[in-house]
């Protein structure tokens, strides 16, 4: 019989943000578990990745003014940074994005539109006639029917939590441009789970039994309230397009091709992916949060089975419930909590937060990151128990033996305690097998204090114990932190590689188990301290520096920053589309600017220098990144640059507007940094940061910043009426 393939996959997070610690649960989890099983020999493969489409980062995009791309490349990064610190090593790992998850999206779509499985069906829905674009429901927003929350998004009401209805949203306005929106009819394609249902009942009975509970009960209520057909196409522009007649301004639902990541992915690293894939007795183990099971257990097998292909489907599902941070919610856009990050430079090693991670997993409720748990848990179990019983067994080997063990004639009480932890070893495989990691995880800490125990009962360090006790227990104990080292494997890679390297013998996998292969006369290495305490001063530290609010935070980070530099500033150019004047200042006008994916409002203080017509239709350069400010009550998102100065023919001081012959929309950039212009900025710049920062100029009728000519579009920026001057 040809040996079991097994197949781990790890939920695919979004990379339109950071991954905070409850996000990496599940990862870690399906990290420790694909690494059990190659400690077993098992044939595994793990598949690990990034989420990259979807109505959020499309957002983002446009609120940043980058392109969705520029982001999920910024974020894959960062994602990929954090998945290495926390020594999480797939086999396979890629992104939804790749060429070859598109090919196999697309060619599932057509298997699933071949066989009947996709219909097509009008839907209602919003239209920004501003943006001329159908708004998918995250783009709409409007004030909650039954909470009253204005600023309620147009799938659900963040404030109440209710999942709204289009009827449910009073005042839609659009959620990129703020105007107001219509109603219109958008065709849509429908993937038909009805018609699967049956298929799919039969794949929840037959392995229900290896899913966790909440993804039993979650599935059933779907299949027993009868399963309806689901909207898999969307109107949005970053994703995989939809190759169909009248669907050219549409792309896949990203939780149509997320799950199909998990084949891409495997593709993207191997080519033998279908052997792996489409296999029937492959068994797929997949691991998750709660909010990911329906399209785990119903959509992407629904697709699977809809394709008639015969892929592999899914065996056996772990879900975690969430892990939250200090009593609340982790955060993402207010910052509050710990991201990965974060973690990578808090200088605490990796194996700790592996081992925080699977000791709290959240398997039957929500658990609770608190710092003074983690403190606990570091200083009370991984070094006062663990890192310990390690230590003192290196320290004794060095200090009384040389660093040589010494022979064993094992007696009663020795085989006693040997048999004694080969019970508990025995638990820590099958809560392995059960995917119980955390059980697991304190059977293997059951036996360092057995460990310890031992050790304090046979005192290798007192002159009142026989030598051959001693001898007898250090040969044990020498040969236990072996198989410590063998069991913790899994959880803490790091610690227990350290251990077999201070034990001098090579890394050794499951059935090197209580082979007793540390003999008399080995040579250990140098003991060295897996783990350090923290202290309660740390401990505060940390708790202040990450519970603070995002505004602190932002404060703190820029206070940190000393001085800014030109790629801080994002400088577009902008047409103005209409100029008013301002109700209650005579100085100001009130421009309406185009800024190429945006429109924004600008006060302006031209009104004696600029007649409205004259104002009127021109390219101007446009600090998009400026704090927003009111002037006057009335709202200004950003300033327009002007010179002042002598004019060419030397005549009275003046004030003109810097101009672009450019379209509204691109970047202006130093001269000779193009490349520089398509960097994200982040940060909003104060008026007085930008004139503390930067020394604008105009030189010979053109515009300068610290020392260098501006561009846009390869041609310089020119300030009309000025020659020689500074910019304001
Ligand atoms: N991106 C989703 C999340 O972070 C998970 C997607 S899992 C996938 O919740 F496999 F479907 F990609
Ligand atoms: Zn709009």
């Amino acid at each position: 019989m040809k040996e079991e393939k097994i197949i781990v996959t790890s939920a695919l997070l979004y990379v339109n943000n950071f991954p905070h610690l409850g996000n990496l649960v599940c990862v870690v989890s399906a990290d420790v578990y694909a690494r059990y099983l190659k400690s077993r020999g098992k044939n595994v493969i793990s598949v690990l990745g990034t989420d990259e489409h979807g109505t959020t980062t499309e957002i983002k995009a446009i609120q940043e003014g980058v392109t969705p791309k520029e982001i999920t490349d910024k974020y894959f990064k960062i994602h990929k940074e954090v998945y290495d610190f926390f020594l999480c090593k797939p086999d396979c790992f890629g992104r939804t994005s790749s060429k070859k998850n598109k090919e196999i999206t697309v060619h599932l779509f057509k298997k699933l539109e071949e066989n009947g499985y996709i219909s097509e069906g009008e839907l209602e829905q919003f239209y920004c006639p501003k943006c001329d674009r159908a708004l998918a429901d995250r783009f709409v927003k409007g004030t909650c029917k039954v909470c009253g929350y204005e600023n309620a998004r147009g799938d659900q009401c963040e404030k109440c939590g209710t999942l709204l209805e289009s009827d449910q949203l009073e005042n839609p306005r659009c959620a990129i441009c703020e105007g107001e929106v219509e109603i219109r009819k958008s065709n849509h394609l429908f993937l038909d789970l009805p018609a699967l249902s049956d298929e799919l009942k039969t794949l929840l009975e037959e392995t229900k039994q290896n899913w966790s509970y909440n993804a039993v009960t979650m599935t059933q209520s779907w299949l027993e309230r009868g399963l309806k057909k689901r909207c898999i196409s969307r109107d949005l522009k970053w994703g995989i397009p939809i190759p169909k007649k009248g669907f050219e301004n549409k792309v896949f639902y990203s939780w149509f091709d997320a799950p199909i990541g998990y084949m891409g992915i495997t593709a993207e690293n191997r080519g033998d992916w279908k052997e792996w894939w489409m296999d029937k007795s492959t068994r797929l183990v997949q691991f998750m949060g709660k909010d990911n099971i329906p399209f785990h257990t119903i959509i992407f097998p629904g697709i699977l089975i809809g394709s008639k292909e015969g892929y592999t489907l899914l065996d056996t599902i772990s879900v975690n419930e969430y892990l939250n941070y200090e009593g609340g919610k982790f955060s993402k856009s207010q910052h509050k909590g710990i991201f990965g990050d974060d973690v990578v430079k808090l200088g605490i090693r990796s194996d700790v937060w592996r081992y925080y991670i699977i000791i709290n997993r959240p398997e039957k409720a929500d658990t609770d990151f608190t710092w003074e748990d983690f403190r606990e848990k570091l200083n009370n179990e991984l070094v006062a128990n663990f890192g310990n019983l390690i230590q003192r067994i290196m320290v004794f080997l060095k200090n009384k033996y040389d660093s040589e063990v010494p022979g064993s004639v094992l007696e009663e009480e020795d085989k006693r305690f040997v048999s004694k932890v080969k019970e508990h070893a025995e638990k820590v495989e099958e809560l392995f097998d059960r995917i119980q990691l955390k059980a697991s995880l304190k059977e293997i800490m059951k036996i360092a204090r057995l460990g310890n125990q031992y050790m304090q009962e046979n005192k290798p360090w007192s002159d009142d114990v026989p030598q051959r006790r001693k001898d007898a227990a250090m040969n044990v104990l020498a040969n236990l932190a072996k198989d410590l080292a063998i069991l913790v494997n899994p959880i803490m890679p790091g610690a227990s590689k350290d251990i077999f390297k201070q034990l001098n013998v090579p890394e050794q996998d499951w059935d090197a188990l209580f082979d007793m292969s540390i003999k008399k006369g080995h040579k250990v290495g140098e003991a060295t301290p897996l783990f350090s305490k923290m202290s309660d001063e740390q401990m505060k530290e940390f708790k202040a520096r990450f519970s603070q609010s995002s505004k602190d935070r932002k404060e703190v980070k820029e206070q940190e920053k000393k001085g800014l530099d030109f790629s801080d500033l994002d400088l577009r150019v902008g047409h103005i589309k209409d100029v008013e004047e301002h109700p209650n200042a005579d100085k100001l006008w009130v421009l309406k600017v185009d800024l190429g994916r945006e429109e924004r409002q600008l006060v302006a203080g031209l009104r004696k220098e600029y007649t409205s017509d004259e104002l009127k239709g021109k390219n101007i350069v446009v600090v998009r990144n400026l704090k927003p400010a009111k002037l006057r009550v009335i709202k200004s998102q950003g300033m327009l640059l002007a010179g002042e100065g002598k004019p060419l023919d030397d005549g009275k001081e003046q004030v003109g507007l810097i101009l672009a012959n450019a379209e509204s929309g691109s970047p202006v950039y130093q001269e000779g940094k193009e490349e520089s212009a398509k960097a994200a900025k982040k940060k909003t710049v104060t008026i007085d940061e930008l004139f503390d920062n930067f020394k604008m100029e105009v030189k010979q009728g053109m515009a300068y910043i610290n020392g260098k000519k501006l561009f846009a579009d390869g041609k310089p920026l020119k300030c009309e009426r000025v020659a020689e001057g500074k910019i304001r």
